[in-house]
C-alpha cells in the first residue's frame, strides 16, 4: 500500500513538466489524482498515463486564473471521489518579456499575477473546505526566483507573494489539521525552461549551481510527495528549496 492509498489529490498544471511528474508519483503511491490544466490535451495525456499504470485519474481543463471555473472544478473533484486530501498548487507561467530592459508591458504583470498568484489563491480557497474535512495538505510550487534576484522581476514578485500567502495560510489552517508547505524549484527541464533557454537573461545572470545540472521533473516529485504525505505530519509553513543548492548562502 502506498502513502496515498485511499487519498484524493489535485495537481494543477499536471498536464506537463513537474506537475505531470508529481501527478504520476502520487498516483503510483496510491492516490486518485485530478489533473487541472488549461491545456486539456495535456491533462488527458497525464490521466491516460496514470490509468495505463493501473491508477485512477480525472483530467479537467481549467484556467486557474478564472475563479468561478476553479470553484466548479474543485467541487467536481470532491463530488466525483467524495473529498480532497491533497492540493498541489503547481501551475505557473513565466512571460518571455519579463525583463525591465525590455520595458515589458502591463500584460506581463497582469497575466503573470493572474496565474501565479491569483490562480493559486483561487485553488487554495476552493480546496480548503474539503481539505479541512479530511485534515489534508497543501503543497505550493513557488520558485527560488521568489527569494533571490533572477532577472525576471514580475515572475519573482509573483512567487515571493505566493510564498508569503502560503505561509499565512499555513498559520491559519493549522488549527483545522491542514498543513501547507512551499517548494522552490531551481532549474528543471520542462516546457517552461524552454522560455528561459531562448532568453538572453540566462547569459546575463549566470549563477553558480553547486549541483551543476538542470534537474529532471521527476526530481521534485519526491519532495512534493513527502510534504503532502503523513510522513510530514508535523511539518507545516516550511519553504523547501529543490534547486541543486543554488540558493545556499
Ligand atoms: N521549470 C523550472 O525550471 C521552474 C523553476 C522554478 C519554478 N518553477 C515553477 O514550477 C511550476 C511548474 O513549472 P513547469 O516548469 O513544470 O511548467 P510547465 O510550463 O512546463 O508546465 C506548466 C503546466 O501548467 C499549465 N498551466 C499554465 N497556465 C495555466 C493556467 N492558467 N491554468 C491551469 N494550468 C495552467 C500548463 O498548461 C502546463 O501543463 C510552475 O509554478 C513554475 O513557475 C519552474
Amino acid at each position: 500500500m502506498g502513502r496515498f492509498a485511499g487519498k484524493i489529490g489535485i495537481v494543477t498544471g499536471g498536464g506537463k513538466g513537474m506537475g505531470r511528474a508529481i501527478a504520476l508519483r502520487m498516483a503510483r503511491e496510491g492516490a486518485d489524482v485530478a489533473i487541472l490544466d488549461s491545456d486539456g490535451v495535456a491533462a488527458a495525456d497525464t490521466a491516460a498515463r496514470i490509468e495505463q499504470a493501473g491508477g485512477r485519474a480525472l483530467p479537467l481543463r481549467v484556467d486557474i486564473s478564472r475563479f468561478g471555473d476553479v470553484d466548479a472544478a474543485v467541487d467536481r473533484v470532491a463530488a466525483h471521489w467524495g473529498g480532497i486530501d491533497v492540493l498541489v498548487s503547481n501551475a505557473g507561467i513565466m512571460h518571455p518579456d519579463d525583463d525591465m530592459a525590455a520595458q515589458a508591458g502591463d500584460a506581463v504583470w497582469r497575466t503573470t499575477f493572474a496565474v501565479n498568484l491569483h490562480g493559486a489563491y483561487a485553488c487554495i480557497r476552493a480546496a480548503l473546505p474539503h481539505l479541512r474535512a479530511r485534515r489534508g495538505a497543501i503543497v505550493v510550487s513557488a520558485s527560488n526566483a521568489g527569494t533571490v534576484g533572477t532577472g525576471r522581476p514580475v515572475y519573482g514578485a509573483s512567487k515571493a507573494a505566493l510564498i508569503a500567502m502560503t505561509l499565512a495560510v499555513a498559520r491559519e489552517v493549522a488549527a483545522n489539521g491542514v498543513r501547507a508547505n512551499v517548494v522552490l524549484p531551481g532549474a528543471f527541464a520542462t516546457p517552461m525552461l524552454d522560455v528561459v533557454r531562448h532568453y538572453p537573461l540566462t547569459a546575463r545572470y549566470p549563477r553558480h549551481r553547486p549541483i551543476d545540472r538542470i534537474a529532471d521533473p521527476d526530481e521534485i516529485a519526491g519532495a512534493v510527495a513527502f510534504l503532502a504525505s503523513s510522513d510530514a505530519r508535523h511539518i507545516s509553513g516550511t519553504v523547501v528549496p529543490v534547486d541543486g543548492g543554488s540558493t545556499a548562502a
